[in-house]
Order: structure tokens, then sequence, then C-alpha cells
């Protein structure tokens, strides 16, 4: 298959493309457009074949379900059974943009897209491109990061053509994903609402409006034994090639420990690097130190991570550590991708 790959200036939108888009995704086509968290698949939530398309371009097991992407709030009423008053809430709060909901679905949406379950993802995502193409199309979109499965999601389009070239009909290019880290994902389907998976919309922002949220077991501290709710997050994810080793401890000590791990690789003929923050990059001695932003600004390391996780394998690094970096706010969504890449590889000071 040939993928045609379009740019489109997210503040002077060209409608033909939008229409050309609209008109791909009715006839059953995918298309990889750009969301302000990452790039997604986009196909019609309400073709099995079309969501069976999805699967096979991101050679993605079939119980891990897709979120469906509306265009509006009152759209969320026609697949779902029912709307609580915090999920009300949370929708005028966080909609458009970065918060997927988990609710009861009713009839309307085949089980292929929940993966068998009897709960469906939903999301109203905040940027022009996405929401153009959503309306244009005037159906649901079904849309998984555009990555092939266990790859670091795609913040740029460049990296959904690394991916999916050849597998997709359309990949929209409209510039870098301005948050680079996928949604935050609430399940709001029982009483009280479950974090399924963290983003940009911070534990702290959701118990500000609704009081209470509970954290799946999984996602603090290493309960290998129980399954997540949230099925992808139990596969290995963003794993770059090379081995990533993320060190716990006082900063000196961290960089001195780093050094010497670096020094013993290096001489051994392994290529080596080392994730750094600003403040910090004088500090290591190795060949390759790349600066994810300043250790100051948490929101611009989570946009910087997927993309220096890609670069590492561009560059054939094969050994890469990095000092664990701030929990606090979108840190907790940052640290859990950073040790889902390192297939929790921690060393502990
Ligand atoms: O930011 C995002 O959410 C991006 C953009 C493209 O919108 N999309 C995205 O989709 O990250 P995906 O498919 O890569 O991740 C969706 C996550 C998976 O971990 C999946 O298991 C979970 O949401 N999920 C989907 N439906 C679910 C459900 N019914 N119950 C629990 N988890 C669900
Ligand atoms: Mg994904």
């Amino acid at each position: 298959m040939t993928t045609k790959i379009v740019k489109i200036d997210g503040e002077h939108i060209n409608l033909h493309v939008i229409e050309e888009v609209a008109t791909l995704l009715k006839q059953g086509g995918l298309v990889a457009f750009p969301t302000e968290t990452v790039y997604g698949i986009g196909a019609n939530a309400l073709n099995e074949n079309s969501i069976k398309r999805i699967y096979e371009a991101k050679g993605r097991p079939s119980d891990n379900p897709l979120i469906v992407h509306i265009a509006q709030l009152s759209d969320v009423y026609k697949y779902v059974s029912e709307v609580s008053d915090i999920s009300l809430k949370l929708m005028n709060k966080f909609w458009p943009g970065p918060l997927t909901l988990i609710f009861n679905k009713n009839a309307t949406l085949s089980s292929v897209i929940t993966g068998g379950l009897e709960t469906v993802a939903i999301r109203l995502p905040s940027n022009n491109i996405a929401k153009a193409i959503i309306k244009a199309s005037g159906l649901p979109i079904a849309a998984p990061s555009a990555n092939r499965s266990g790859k670091p999601s795609p913040t740029r389009a460049k990296h959904v053509i690394e991916d999916l070239d050849g597998l997709v009909d359309m990949i929209i290019d409209g510039g870098k994903a301005q948050i680079g880290l996928e949604s935050t994902v609430l399940d709001v389907s029982s009483s009280i609402p479950v974090l399924l998976r963290p983003g940009s919309v911070t534990i702290e922002m959701l118990e500000k409006e609704i009081g209470q949220v509970l954290i799946d077991p999984t996602l603090i501290g290493e309960h290998e034994k129980i399954t997540p709710k949230s099925p992808g997050m139990k596969y290995k994810h963003y794993a770059p090639k090379g081995m990533l080793a993320v060190v716990y401890g006082e900063d000196y000590l961290a960089i001195k420990e780093i050094n010497q791990l670096v020094k013993e690789k290096e001489v051994a003929g392994y290529s080596v690097a080392v994730i750094s923050t600003d403040e910090d990059k004088e500090m290591y001695q190795c060949e390759n130190i790349m600066v994810i932003g300043s250790k100051n600004n948490g929101i611009e390391i989570a946009a910087n991570l997927f993309k220096i996780l890609r670069k590492m394998d561009e560059k054939g690094i094969e050994y890469i550590y990095t000092k664990a970096f701030s929990e606090e706010n979108i840190g907790m969504a940052t640290m859990n991708r950073l040790l889902k890449a390192a297939g929790n590889k921690k060393i502990c000071l």
C-alpha cells in the first residue's frame, strides 16, 4: 500500500485536505493524524473491518481496546449506558483535552473495539487538526497511538512514517504533538474513579474537581501478579532496543554511579548514552549526552521523552542511563513511561 503524506498547518487548516481525510475514513481507510498528546491512527469506530486493520497495522494484541475519539461532548451519550455526575463534571472541566474516560458501554459499538470488555474509552481531543477531521467525518474515530506495538508513541510525523509507512492510507504531518505523552485514562464506570494511566491531567487536578481518585495498584510498586485494569498497561511498552536503567539516589551519588557504569560499558566497546537534564549535562562523562530539558520544567521533560527514546534506536545505542526525574505533577506520567521503557530496571542507591 502506498501511504500518502500530507502537511497541514494547524493554524490555517486546509479544508480540502480535511474533506479528503473524511472521505477516506468513511470508506474504511486508516489515517494517522496529530492530537495534542501524541499522533493517533484513526479509523471509523463503527466499521469492524477498519478496526481490524488498525490492530494489524500496529501489530497490536486484539484484547487491548481502543479509545473512541469524538468531536463534541454530547456525542458521548451515543455510546455509553450512563453518564454520572462525576463524569459530567470532568468532561465539562477537561474536555476538549488530554483526558480519556472509561464508561460502561451501550450496544452501539462493537466489542472488537473494546477488546471484548463491557466498558469503552472515550476522549474529546483539543488539537485543531484532530477536531476538524473527526467533525468532518461525522463518525466516532477509533485512534490508538500511531506507533507499532511496543515502540514509544510518536510525537512527530517522522516517527509515524518510521513505523507505519505502507501500512496506513494517509499520514497527516501537523507538526509536533504538544504534550508528548498519551492522555490520562480514568475509569469512571464504577462509583469511585480509578486512575489507569497517568498523563498531563494529573491526579491533583482530578481530585480538585471530584474528590477521591483511586490509583490502579499496578501503577504503584511492582504488583507483577495483578493484571492491570487497562489492558494496554500490561504489555511491554516504549522500549528502546538498548538496555535502559533508571538510577535513584541523591544527585551527586547518582551522577557518580552513572559515570562509573558508562565507563565500564564504553571500555567494553559498547555504545552508551546518558539522558540528562540541562542542569546536569556538564557533570556526565559520556560520548552521547541527550538533554531532555530543565529539571524545573516537568512539561518540557515529558514532551521530549519519546523523541529521545526513538533517537537512541536511530543512533544504535546499546546502554542508556538516566537519573529518575521528579514525580510531581506530570512527572508521575513521565516516570510511568520511563520505567516501562526500562522494563522496570531501577538502580537504587
Ligand atoms: O493520548 C491518547 O490517548 C492517544 C491519542 C492518539 O488520543 N491514544 C492512545 O491510545 O494512547 P492507545 O490505544 O495507544 O492507548 C489506550 C489505552 C490502552 O492502555 C488501553 O488498554 C486503554 O487505553 N483502554 C482502552 N479502552 C479501555 C477500557 N475499556 N478499559 C480499560 N482501559 C482501556
Ligand atoms: Mg499506545
